[in-house]
C-alpha cells in the first residue's frame, strides 16, 4: 500500500521540518486536509497555505477538500499546485462537474465518503474517478477512533471495481495505525492516510514501513 502521512496531525510551528522527515521517512504523497468550518466543525487552511507546502514538498500533494460547494474553489485549488484533488459527494450536487474540472487540468480526481453514506450512492461515479477516499471517521479532526463497521464498505467498493475492470484507487482515511492497517489493507486498500499514527510517533520511518506493509 502507499502511504499518505496527513500534516493536520504535524507540528505546526515546524511544517517545514516536519513535512522533510517525513518524506524522508518514505510518504508516498503528502495529505492535505482542508476544511472549511461549515462541510465540517473544524477549519484548516486553504489555497494560500497549500502554495506554501507545494514550494517546500517534492512528493505528490493530495489534498482532502471536506468544504461545501467545492466547485467554487477548485480553481485556486488547482493553481496551488495540487496533484490530487478528493472532495465529498456529500458537499455537493455537482459532482460530475467537479471530476471533469479537475481532471481535464491533469490533476486525479477523487470522490469523498463519510462513514453513514453507502457504496450504492456513489456508485455511478467509479468509473470516472481516479480514486475514491473511503472515511473511516466523521471527518473534522485528526486522532479519532477508527470506525471497524466501514470494512465492509472497502470489500463492497473493491468487489465493484473488479467485477467492473475499473483502475479506479482506494485510499483509506481515518483512524489508521499499524493495527488496523492490516484489515484496511486486506479489505483494498490501495492507499493510506494516517495523521496521528505517523506524527504522534517517535520514528516516522518505522511509522510508515508498518502501514506499508501491514498483513493481516
Ligand atoms: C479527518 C481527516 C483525516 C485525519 C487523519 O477529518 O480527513 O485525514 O486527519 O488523521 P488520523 O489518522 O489521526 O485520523
Ligand atoms: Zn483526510
Amino acid at each position: 500500500m502507499k502511504v499518505a502521512p496527513s500534516i493536520i496531525a504535524a507540528k505546526f510551528t515546524d511544517y517545514q521540518e516536519e513535512i522533510v522527515r517525513v518524506e524522508k521517512a518514505g510518504a508516498d504523497l503528502l495529505h492535505l486536509d482542508v476544511m472549511d468550518g461549515v462541510f465540517v466543525p473544524n477549519i484548516t487552511f486553504g489555497p494560500m497555505i497549500v502554495e506554501a507546502i507545494n514550494e517546500i514538498s517534492t512528493i505528490d500533494l493530495d489534498a482532502h477538500l471536506m468544504i461545501a460547494k467545492p466547485e467554487n474553489y477548485l480553481k485556486q485549488f488547482i493553481d496551488a499546485g495540487l496533484d490530487w484533488i478528493s472532495f465529498h459527494c456529500e458537499a455537493t450536487k455537482k459532482t460530475d462537474e467537479c471530476i471533469r474540472y479537475i481532471q481535464e487540468r491533469g490533476v486525479k480526481a477523487g470522490l469523498a465518503i463519510n462513514p453513514p453514506t453507502s457504496f450504492d450512492r456513489i456508485k455511478e461515479y467509479v468509473e470516472k474517478l481516479d480514486y475514491l477516499l473511503i472515511m473511516t471517521v466523521n471527518p473534522g479532526f485528526y486522532g479519532q477512533q477508527f470506525i471497524a463497521d466501514v470494512l465492509s464498505k472497502i470489500e463492497e467498493a473493491k468487489d465493484w471495481m473488479t467485477k467492473h475492470k475499473l483502475r479506479c484507487l482506494i485510499e483509506v482515511d481515518g483512524g489508521i495505525n499499524a493495527t488496523n492497517a492490516a484489515l484496511v489493507c486486506q479489505a483494498g486498500a490501495d492507499i493510506v492516510v494516517a495523521g496521528a499514527g505517523i506524527f504522534k510517533s517517535s520514528d516516522y520511518r518505522k511509522a510508515v514501513e508498518e502501514l506499508r506493509c501491514s498483513k493481516a
